[in-house]
């Protein structure tokens, strides 16, 4: 006896109900096992500047804790939608070994980062900019300004537990 699936469970995709868009579903791409910090900045960008009105509908702003919406998993990589208040952000952190991008959709984000035995390197993102880039880096973000901050975030592969640093030197490599 065989049993047939209507969909390729190698294939799983999740999307956030508020933003189950025909453009979003092309944009996942399921069937992609492991993303590049190329292709990882291409989704950001184009969430970002293509779903503009729509994530700004969702996004919400909490001064007591940071708040955020998972907007689609898949087998090969995790997109988040991020809000910050004025002060808010985050620890110095990696993301667990995966590629990551960001982008700003709406204020600016202060980054430090740096690459193991590197400098820290400080930078505002302002709104429209991508940040790619892969296992090996570790940054902090936060909001310096007064005006409200949100931004679109991709991880490959998914579900990797971000690691937390004391201070952003302590970081030795993924
Ligand atoms: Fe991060």
């Amino acid at each position: 006896m065989t049993t047939s699936y209507p969909v390729n469970l190698k294939h799983i995709k999740e999307i956030h109900p508020d933003i189950d868009l025909p453009l979003l579903n092309d944009l996942v791409r399921p069937e992609r096992p492991m993303w590049t910090p190329a292709e990882l900045r291409d989704l950001t960008d184009a969430v970002t500047s293509e779903l503009t009105a729509r994530l700004l509908e969702i996004v919400r702003f909490d001064p007591d804790q940071r708040w955020w919406a998972r907007l689609a998993l898949t087998m090969g990589m995790e997109l988040w939608l991020l809000s910050w208040t004025p002060a808010q952000g985050t620890e110095p952190h990696d993301h667990g070994g995966a590629a990551g991008s960001f982008s700003v959709l709406l204020g600016e984000l202060d980054e430090q980062y740096l690459f193991p035995r590197g400098p820290v390197t400080s930078a505002v993102r302002g709104v429209g900019s991508t940040v790619a880039f892969g296992p090996d880096r570790a940054h902090q973000l936060r909001n310096r300004s007064d005006q409200p901050a949100a931004s679109v975030h991709a991880y490959s592969p998914p579900l990797r537990p971000v690691r937390e640093y004391r201070v952003l030197t302590d970081f030795a490599g993924a």
